[in-house]
């Protein structure tokens, strides 16, 4: 861990690229004496080719803070920029184009809309691309042939297992091509087994070119990822990279569950 006071891994981190930058982010919910403070001054770096878990208890603040890094909400105080645009300062539009452009999110109970085939719920995630209707057949067949579902796109979601509609919300979340794939807990609906494919599907996404952050209560996914940020009541209590990590993310874990619960 490092002790700057800014959440970094400082192992290759500079010859790669930032991507999300965060400074003092504060996300407040309500107004006081009954405000929640879900984020509590959280600073991050988050660079292309991080493969990187979320941890903390119950209430720690995990999916505000992937609710912020998706420009699915803004927060209270401080800085986020992508690249070197402060998202805090763009219009609505503006940052629901960076958001369809820039990042693919995939949800614990997967958000497939039922009437839609596979196929259907990926092509949704390029409607707004200039695109011509083969084209996106195309592009959303190849996304579903990565996950392995090329020769179920025909199925709706009511027709599919609880694994393999993560794979197609998977497909869907990552047909765009983005920056970040961000996922809340993706595994929590799912069974052991099923978990470890999905798993192995975002461990194929792997790329250089981009970052994949899952939030979990998982310690045996958490321990798969090569960094993993531990929270607690709002802040940032650690970040730890695989490549220094001896046996203490079992501690972490346990520290990062004080006070709350951590399943
Ligand atoms: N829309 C909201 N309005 C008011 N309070 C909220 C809202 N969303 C979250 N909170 C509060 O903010 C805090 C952080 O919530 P958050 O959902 O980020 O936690 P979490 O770490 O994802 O928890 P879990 O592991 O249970 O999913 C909690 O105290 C929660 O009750
Ligand atoms: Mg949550």
């Amino acid at each position: 861990m490092n002790t700057s006071g800014v959440s970094q891994p400082n192992l290759n981190a500079a010859s790669r690229k930032n991507l999300f930058r965060l400074r003092d982010v504060y996300r407040i919910y309500g107004q006081e004496p009954v405000a929640v403070h879900a984020l509590d001054g959280v600073s991050l770096d988050i660079h292309a080719g991080d493969f990187m878990a979320i941890i903390g208890p119950s209430g720690s603040g995990k999916s505000t803070l992937l609710g912020l890094l998706g420009c699915l909400d803004l927060p209270t105080k401080g800085s986020i920029k992508v690249d070197q645009t402060e998202i805090t300062d763009l219009e609505d539009s503006e940052r629901s184009k960076l958001r369809g452009n820039s990042i693919g999110f995939v949800f614990q109970q997967f958000h497939l809309i039922p009437h839609l085939t596979a196929l259907g719920n990926v092509s949704t995630a390029l409607l707004y691309r200039e695109l011509t209707k083969p084209e996106i057949k195309e592009r959303s067949l190849a996304a579903l042939e990565m996950v392995g579902l090329g020769e179920r796109h025909d199925h709706r979601p009511i027709e599919m297992s609880g694994g393999e509609q993560q794979r197609v919300a998977i497909a869907r979340a990552l047909v765009t091509d983005p920056l970040m794939i961000l996922a809340d807990e993706p595994t929590g609906a799912l069974d052991t087994k099923t978990a470890t494919i999905v798993m192995e599907i975002f461990k194929n996404l792997q790329s250089e070119n981009r970052a994949i952050v899952l939030v979990t209560h998982d310690l045996e996914i958490a321990e798969q990822m090569d960094r993993v940020v531990s929270m607690r009541d709002g802040k940032i209590v650690a970040d730890d990279l695989r490549s220094e990590r001896t046996d203490a993310l079992e501690d972490r874990f346990w520290e990062a569950g004080k006070g709350g619960k951590l399943e």
